[in-house]
């Protein structure tokens, strides 16, 4: 089986971290979002994703090169030379995702985190029969998502109204699709909407299907999803494989911490903490509800709580770093620094507190 995962956009929303690297390289629970989807797809049995890209290729391909190796799955570019939207990359791509055996593909957008329950999906695919199957998931704020009505008996889809002005409904488009190459005949050479202009037109022949997504969802393509993202996470995990969780009365809640990392003493951890590999967290730092990146080191007595810590940063001892503040790679922040929802870019030195949330460039 073969999979695309849509790359492009420039992740301004994810700022200051993706001016390191292209979103989907962004950690998320210690590892690469897009490596998240990537051994999903593969324990399904995909052997080739194309990932579609019009930002940084080289960048992506670099960092995949490793795991195209240690994961034993093909993994290749298709780039584009202008932004295509969502559906016109799978027409570039088309030679890649149809190879004739009219096998179903997976189409993934790349900011999405859950457990992906992509045999289940294969399976529900099968037995409808129709042309493409979406996953769907209920939130409470349906308006900045596509919104999906659908015959609950069956699954079929009614209606697909992406971004909807007025309450259509609670279930929305999870961004994870398998579709058929039939859908590629409705997909032209150029910058489309697969939200706006295919599933519309696939649900009025009444050959879109949805499956409601078990499990957590979140689009983690901003600090503050992110976040709720990672609690969602290690709850799932919590659940799945706890042995993955940090025990020991360091520990208060769902945490993660990388082999690599060092913990001093007296330190309180959790809840809902990734630490990344190679920090260093000194004697008595309170982290809760934060995501400290690889090679951080967090000075004595620090505490941090809901905000992100970039690449490689230090943070100073007694320094306060809180209300999603988050760090791009390499921030120095001095010590006893207050820091109130500051978003820091990267490579800076932060020497005064940042009392209100403002970006400091
Ligand atoms: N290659 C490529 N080219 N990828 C693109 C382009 C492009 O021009 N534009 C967007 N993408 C990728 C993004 O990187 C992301 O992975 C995916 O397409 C969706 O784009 P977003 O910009 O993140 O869209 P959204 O979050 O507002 O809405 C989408 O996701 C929601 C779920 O999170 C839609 O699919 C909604 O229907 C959906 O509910
Ligand atoms: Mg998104």
């Amino acid at each position: 089986m073969k999979a695309l995962i849509l790359v492009g956009g420039f992740g301004t929303r994810l700022r200051p971290l993706t001016l390191s690297v292209p979103k989907p390289l962004v950690d998320f629970a210690n590892k690469p979002m897009i490596l998240h989807q990537i051994e999903a797809l593969k324990a399904v049995g995909v052997d080739e994703v194309v990932l579609a890209i019009n930002y940084q290729p080289e960048v992506m391909m670099n960092f995949l090169r490793d795991f195209e190796k240690s994961l034993g799955i093909k993994i290749t570019c298709s780039q584009e030379t202008e932004p295509m939207g969502t559906a016109g990359p799978l027409a570039l791509a088309r030679e890649k995702l149809d190879d004739g055996s009219g096998e179903s593909f997976f189409v993934l957008n790349s900011d999405v985190i859950s457990e992906y329950p992509l045999q289940q999906m294969v399976d529900f695919h099968k037995s409808h029969g129709g042309e493409a199957t979406i996953m769907v998931t209920k939130v409470d704020e349906p308006s900045k998502y596509g919104v999906v009505v659908m015959d609950e008996s069956n699954g079929c889809v009614q209606r697909f109204v992406e971004k909807p002005q007025q309450f259509v409904g609670n279930k929305i488009n999870a961004g994870i699709y398998l579709l058929s190459p039939r859908t590629l005949d409705r997909i032209e050479l150029r910058p489309t909407s697969i939200e706006k202009e295919v599933f519309p037109k696939i649900a009025a022949e009444k050959s879109l299907f949805a499956m409601v997504l078990p499990g957590f969802w979140m689009d983690i393509g901003q600090p503050r999803d992110y976040n709720t993202g990672l609690r969602l996470y290690l709850d799932s995990l919590r659940k799945k494989a706890p042995e993955k969780l940090a025990k020991g009365s360091a520990f208060l809640g769902n945490v993660i911490v990388d082999e690599t990392a060092k913990i001093g003493d007296g330190c309180l951890i959790g809840p809902d903490v990734s630490i990344g590999q190679g920090c260093v967290i000194e004697p008595g730092v309170r982290l809760s509800r934060c995501t400290i990146m690889r090679g951080v080191r967090v000075k004595k007595h620090a505490c941090i709580s809901g905000s992100i810590i970039g690449w490689h940063c230090t943070i100073g001892q007694w320094a306060r770093i809180e209300n999603m503040t988050v760090l791009g790679e390499d921030v120095r922040v001095s010590d006893e620094i207050f820091s109130n929802g500051g978003v820091v870019l990267p490579h800076k030195e932060i020497k005064t507190s940042i009392l209100k949330p403002e970006i400091v460039m």
